[in-house]
């Protein structure tokens, strides 16, 4: 037995971070395709995560990511309110280099493999036209084009849940659930936050953007002039007039450097695993910071890609991800009972009704 299978069996049996249901080793030789599933928990539901296509440096790692994703997605869905439980795929290697039609049908005959167990989706690495080559080999691959009974691009509504979660916060803090008056800094105007900047401007805010891409920068200034740009996240996050910080480019925005030097009140926007370890979240309740969970007011697009699966239908979709609105004030509600940052109190009410699911309440 190799140390990688060592490292994994330790992750998955005796780990608090573990406790998966199944893990799936996938190869096809022929194509070249190694993917790791990951199902986390079904108490819910059929687990349901996105495919990651990504060159990690060890099999290791990739088992690992494929671990926490998947574990990620148990609450993220727990907490959506979907009948689904948490799952995840990965697929090694780089898909600039790897990806073909063979390998993406020998994917969808692994999926298929699992009977409904495990349904797919895109992540990064994976786009809407690879998900429908998936599809072709199961009944359970989401985030297909209109063209192939798909909801398409999920930016949408995952915009719209990230404003909704925001709403909720000014609501808490400051009484109205509105960003009218409020300086709103977001950071990385991408797919989801240019939709984002939209809703703000909308609700009659001020908005100061800023992205590595001056084409999306431009994008949005030129629409709208009143918009201000600045050079860096560096230089947003420590505007003393911010009112609200949203992170919606990358992941570990929030870490040991950013936390001290944040003068935004409130911290709510759709990036993954914005909190760089444990801990940060204290950092930021100790700083008076509202830190709006991430997986909770992102759910938009997982919202979006479960509905697939009984024929999308886009007002349903947003009358579910309009809830991110309540379920984001009933996290601040929760984390002033328990006394506890409202990440901590998300994962609390999450396990909860994991817990319910399966009869361990
Ligand atoms: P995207 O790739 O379209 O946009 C990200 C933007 O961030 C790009 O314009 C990029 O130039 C910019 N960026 C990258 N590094 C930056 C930096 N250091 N400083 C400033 N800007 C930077 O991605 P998308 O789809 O808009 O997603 C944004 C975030 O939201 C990601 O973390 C993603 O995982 C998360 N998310 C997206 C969902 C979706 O439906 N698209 C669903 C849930 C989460």
């Amino acid at each position: 037995m190799t140390d990688v299978t060592d490292g994994v069996l330790h992750t998955l049996f005796q780990s608090e971070q573990g406790g998966h249901e199944q893990v799936v080793l996938c190869q096809d030789r022929a194509s070249g395709l190694k993917a790791v599933i990951a199902i986390h928990s079904t108490a819910l539901g059929p687990a349901l995560g996105g495919t990651r296509f990504y060159p990690y440096a060890t099999e290791e790692a990739a088992v690992a990511d494929a671990l926490n994703l998947a574990r990620g997605m148990s609450y993220k869905n727990a907490m959506a309110g979907l009948d689904h439980g948490g799952g995840k795929a990965v697929i090694i290697g780089d898909p600039e280099k790897i990806k073909s039609e063979e390998l993406l049908l020998a994917y969808g005959r692994f999926v298929a493999s699992l009977g409904g167990r495990y349904v797919t989706a895109c992540d990064v690495g994976t786009y809407v036209a690879d998900m429908d080559v998936v599809a072709r080999e199961n009944r359970w691959t989401t985030g297909r084009s209109p063209e192939n009974g798909g909801a398409g691009d999920s930016s949408v509504l995952t915009a719209f849940g990230v404003f909704q979660g925001m709403r909720a916060s000014a609501q808490h803090l400051w009484g109205a659930p509105t960003l009218r008056g409020r300086t709103v800094g977001v950071a990385g105007v991408g797919k989801v936050g240019h939709i984002l900047v939209e809703h703000l401007l909308e609700d009659g805010a001020q908005v100061v953007i800023t992205d590595v891409r001056e084409d999306s920068v431009r994008r949005i200034t030129d629409k709208h002039p009143e918009i201000t740009a600045v050079a860096d996240t560096e230089t947003l996050i420590r505007l003393p007039e911010l009112d609200v910080y949203a992170p919606c480019a990358l992941g570990g925005a929030l870490n040991d450097g950013t936390v001290p030097v944040v003068t935004a009140k409130v911290v709510c926007g759709a990036a993954n695993n914005q909190l760089a370890h444990p801990g940060v979240e204290k950092d930021l309740a100790d700083r008076g910071i509202l830190y709006a969970p991430d997986y909770v007011v992102n759910a938009g697009g997982v919202i979006q890609v479960a509905d697939e699966l009984h024929g999308f239908d886009f007002d349903r979709c947003k009358a579910k991800a309009a809830k991110i609105y309540d379920t984001t004030l009933a996290i601040f509600a929760r984390a002033k009972t328990d006394g506890i940052p409202p990440a901590a109190a998300a994962d609390r009410i999450a396990e909860q009704r994991i817990a319910e699911a399966r009869g361990a309440l």
